[in-house]
């Protein structure tokens, strides 16, 4: 069997899922490719499963994710596949799946199995994220349910992750949040980030960024209008010298990228 495994992450998280579900298909001897969908290649034919992880963003998917299968070929025949996505609070993946789901249905993929998984939170500008030893138990347990996970999908198990509005939002406060993220905010709020004395002009988060949004100016980082707020520049930044006005301060905040997340080498 061939599967294609599609993902797209700024600190590492999504990766880290789909890395370990080809570890684990491969034990049973199914030849696996993964694939960051920045890297935009087609999914051709040829795979008999396809998989999907993204992470949660305004309890929707991130715009590149969503150009990415608005761009995928349609599959000529009904194609197997499944959608995972990582979010920092298990009870707010919102609507990313049906979302997913809904643009994957159009190019013909049959989604099987559709779940969530917490892992660490990494919105660093506008969230406290969990500290080293919180992070590390929510790896670990996150680690076990994608074990359940990939052998669930290999033994044909079907499953799909119920939608639910989070403990802390009434129905309004989750479709406001949503719709201010996607409409209004990923447009614009590229614009707001700065630097702090601090930066010594390294361009480390330039050479990082997944999606070519920051360019060298004068020595310092400037972001660009493609910024999708992955904020694996800020939370890479050994001079934790990156933040976002208005609030989005970075000083002191615990930060957070996967241990075994290497953004340099990919
Ligand atoms: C801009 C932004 C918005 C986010 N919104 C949510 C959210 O609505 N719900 C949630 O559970 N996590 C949210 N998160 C947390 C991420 O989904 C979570 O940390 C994810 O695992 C990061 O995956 P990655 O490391 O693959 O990028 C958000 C993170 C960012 C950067």
């Amino acid at each position: 069997m061939k599967i294609r495994l599609n993902y797209f992450t700024g600190t590492g998280n999504s990766l880290r899922i789909l890395t370990t579900c080809k570890e684990i298909f491969e034990r049973k001897n199914y030849e696996v490719e993964i694939k960051s969908i920045t890297e935009k290649t087609d999914i051709n034919a040829d795979f008999d499963l396809v998989g999907f992880c993204f992470p949660v963003y305004a309890f929707g998917l991130p715009r590149v994710c969503r150009e990415y299968l608005n761009d995928i070929s349609k599959q000529p025949d009904s194609k197997n596949a499944f959608l995972l996505v990582t979010c920092g609070e298990i009870d707010e993946v919102g609507f990313a799946l049906d979302i997913g789901k809904k643009i994957l249905k159009k190019k013909n993929y049959n989604v099987t199995y559709s779940d969530a998984i917490h892992m660490p939170a990494n919105w660093v500008t506008f969230i406290t994220l969990p500290e080293k030893k919180e992070a590390e138990t929510i790896l670990e347990k996150a680690k076990e349910k994608t074990g359940v996970i990939a052998n669930n999908i290999i033994n044909n198990k079907e499953y799909h992750r119920q939608f639910n509005i989070p403990e802390k939002l009434n129905k309004f406060g989750l479709y406001r949040q949503h719709y201010l993220f996607h409409r209004f905010g990923i447009y614009n709020m590229w614009k707001m980030f700065r630097v702090y004395d601090s930066c010594n002009s390294c361009g480390a988060c330039s050479e990082v960024c997944p999606t070519d949004s920051i360019v060298m100016k004068d020595g310092k980082p400037k972001w660009v209008s493609s910024c999708e707020q992955c904020m694996r520049c800020v939370n890479y930044c050994k001079q934790e010298a990156i933040y976002q006005t208005y609030g989005g301060n970075t000083k002191g905040k615990s930060k957070y990228i996967e241990p075994g997340f290497k953004p340099l080498k990919q």
